[in-house]
């Protein structure tokens, strides 16, 4: 049992990808429901999901989206890849699944696909866009992993150049799914969340005490955030649902 299941093993520096390097890499994971069931109902409710977000956005602009809980283990990951595929079925969708959480990356994980330079490089300036980014055996849909774990993430995710990345990749994606650390207890999701477009906060139905909900939602609105709503996970088949736009 590694000591730290969550940190991926590499030995020496990240490498950039290679083009297409991820393409060939099926997704087998079985918690990716739009993979593994997609007519299930977990997958319907991620379509659900993405049908509010897209008619909150009526003129087609190009919007990057923080997925953040309260808590960690809540299912942020999984859903923000689930609602990636989700959003990929629109026809002419460009969809980058972006990792920005330098605390316990998960996505290269459940993608199958090796630790590789990525958002950290990318900030920093020494890797350019296009190793950084890499186009996964799903159709439109692009990962941009974190690459190197910064000593204190949230100063990297605090520089100006993070909004000229952010800037940057909403003239490539048309959606921008953003995996962030839990919010109360790390302050960047809150502070991503100030840059994106909006937030969707991610509830573990039945484990997350209420009034943490409601101090993280108050939390990421005090700092410029704009929750659009929320998406429940782990509940029962037949109780859960993807709620948005709840205001
Ligand atoms: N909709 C769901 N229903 C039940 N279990 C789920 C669901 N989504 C994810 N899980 C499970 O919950 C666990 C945590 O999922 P995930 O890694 O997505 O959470 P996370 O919020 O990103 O965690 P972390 O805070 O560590 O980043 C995993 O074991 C996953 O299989
Ligand atoms: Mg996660």
């Amino acid at each position: 049992m590694p000591l730290f299941p969550n940190r991926q093993a590499k030995i020496g520096p990240l490498l950039a990808a290679e083009p297409d390097e991820a393409r060939k890499v099926q997704v087998r994971t079985e918690q990716i429901a739009m993979v593994t069931q997609p007519r299930g109902q977990l997958a319907e409710q991620f379509r659900s999901l993405r049908n509010s977000i897209i008619a909150l956005n009526p003129e087609g602009a190009p919007r990057s989206i923080v997925m953040t809980s309260a808590l960690r283990g809540e299912g942020k990951s999984v859903a923000t890849i689930n609602l990636a595929i989700a959003m990929a079925e629109i026809q002419g969708a460009r969809i980058l699944m972006l990792d920005a959480d330098l605390h316990h990356p998960a996505m290269e994980r459940y993608l199958g696909l090796p630790r590789r330079q990525g958002l950290t490089e990318l900030v920093r300036g020494t890797c350019p866009m296009d190793r950084a980014i890499r186009a996964t055996s799903i159709p439109n849909v692009s990962i941009l992993g974190p690459g190197e774990l910064p000593h204190n993430p949230s100063e990297l995710l605090g520089t100006d150049r993070v909004t000229t990345v952010l800037g940057q990749l909403k003239q490539r994606f048309s959606y921008i799914l953003i995996d962030t650390p839990e919010s109360m207890t790390i302050s960047d999701a809150a502070l991503l969340g100030s840059l994106a477009d909006g937030i969707v906060l991610v509830v573990r139905l039945g484990s997350t005490p209420r009034q943490y909900v409601e101090q993280t939602y108050n939390t990421l609105e005090a700092m410029g955030g704009n929750v659009l709503g929320t998406c429940l996970t782990g509940a029962r088949i037949e109780d859960t649902s993807a709620r948005y736009a709840e205001r």
